[in-house]
């Protein structure tokens, strides 16, 4: 298997592969690859004759530079874990920051019509601006005709088909369900960082989402929202960063319930220092 450290090197090998009629899928990751990325893979692979996975973990995308230092490098093992999967048809780029941005590491401003300033965007200032800069990039070296995305990060999912609309990119999104551990937690890089104790408790995390979905039609917003701060506030190991009930497209908070608006459950907890995110479709 290809691994490319340097765009020049990865651009002269998809020009090499590139011929009309074959599509190139793409799978953006920040490594320490897991089932849920495996799943993007194989979706990519299914559908592509070739695919392209980079590894790189984006220095302008974390608000927080200890989440930044502790997050988990692996690419010796992710390269192991791709391999599983096909030695030709996968191509790693796996950049470093010079590579990628130059001498200059910072974001691109992006307008992104409010959808970066709800959830994930309050809390994490200046994560979507960094995500939308990487992401561009990365198109803008792959030139990939299919990329893909999990419905686990559903607001960068609506971030990242934005920036393409803006900048009028000629590639595909395709979304891929959320993958989840037996206790129902959606797999994530940052749950390697979990004690086992914490593993076991983050449960409740889609459990919660999973109530909230049953009662959708028979409780009122506010008491979903009060219910599930209560779940959360009497917990020994969990700090609620947010729950939210967004209309799909705007991510915008409903105001009243509505069967004819497609909506979802949003979550952010703490648990110890690890951030978990989680989201579910109402209706
Ligand atoms: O979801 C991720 O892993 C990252 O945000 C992405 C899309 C690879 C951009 O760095």
């Amino acid at each position: 298997m290809q691994v490319y450290t340097a765009k020049t090197g990865l651009i002269a090998h998809i020009n090499k592969q590139k011929q009309p009629g074959l599509s190139l899928g793409f799978v953006p990751t920040m490594g320490a690859l897991h089932q849920g990325h495996l799943s993007l893979v194989k979706a990519a692979l299914s559908m592509n004759e070739y695919v392209v996975v980079s590894i790189f973990i984006n220095p302008t995308q974390f608000n927080n530079p200890n989440d930044l230092i502790h997050y988990p490098r692996t690419l010796d093992k992710d390269v192991s874990l791709l391999k599983t999967l096909s030695k030709d048809s996968i191509v790693v780029y796996a950049p470093s920051s010079e590579d990628l941005y130059g001498s200059q590491i910072k974001s691109d401003c992006f307008d992104f019509d409010g959808l970066d300033l709800e959830m994930e965007g309050s809390s994490r200032p200046g994560h979507f601006d960094g995500v939308g800069t990487v992401v561009k990039r990365l198109f803008e070296i792959v030139r990939p005709d299919n990329a893909y995305f999990g419905e686990k990060d559903f607001q960068q999912l609506q971030i990242i088909k934005k920036m393409v609309a803006i900048t009028k990119l000629p590639v595909k999104i395709i979304v891929c369900p959320t993958e989840r551990e037996a206790n129902g937690l959606a797999m994530s890089s940052r749950n390697a960082r979990l004690s086992p104790a914490e593993f076991d408790a983050s449960a409740l995390i889609y459990k919660t989402l999973q109530y909230v979905k049953k009662q959708f039609n028979y409780e009122s917003r506010q008491a979903l929202s009060k219910w599930v701060v209560n779940q959360f506030s009497t917990h020994p190991l969990f700090e609620l960063d947010y729950f939210q009930i967004s209309e799909v497209e705007s991510l915008a908070p409903i105001k009243k319930m509505s069967l004819h608006k497609s909506c979802r459950a949003f979550i952010a907890v703490n648990i110890g220092d690890v951030r978990l995110i989680d989201n579910i479709d109402l209706n």
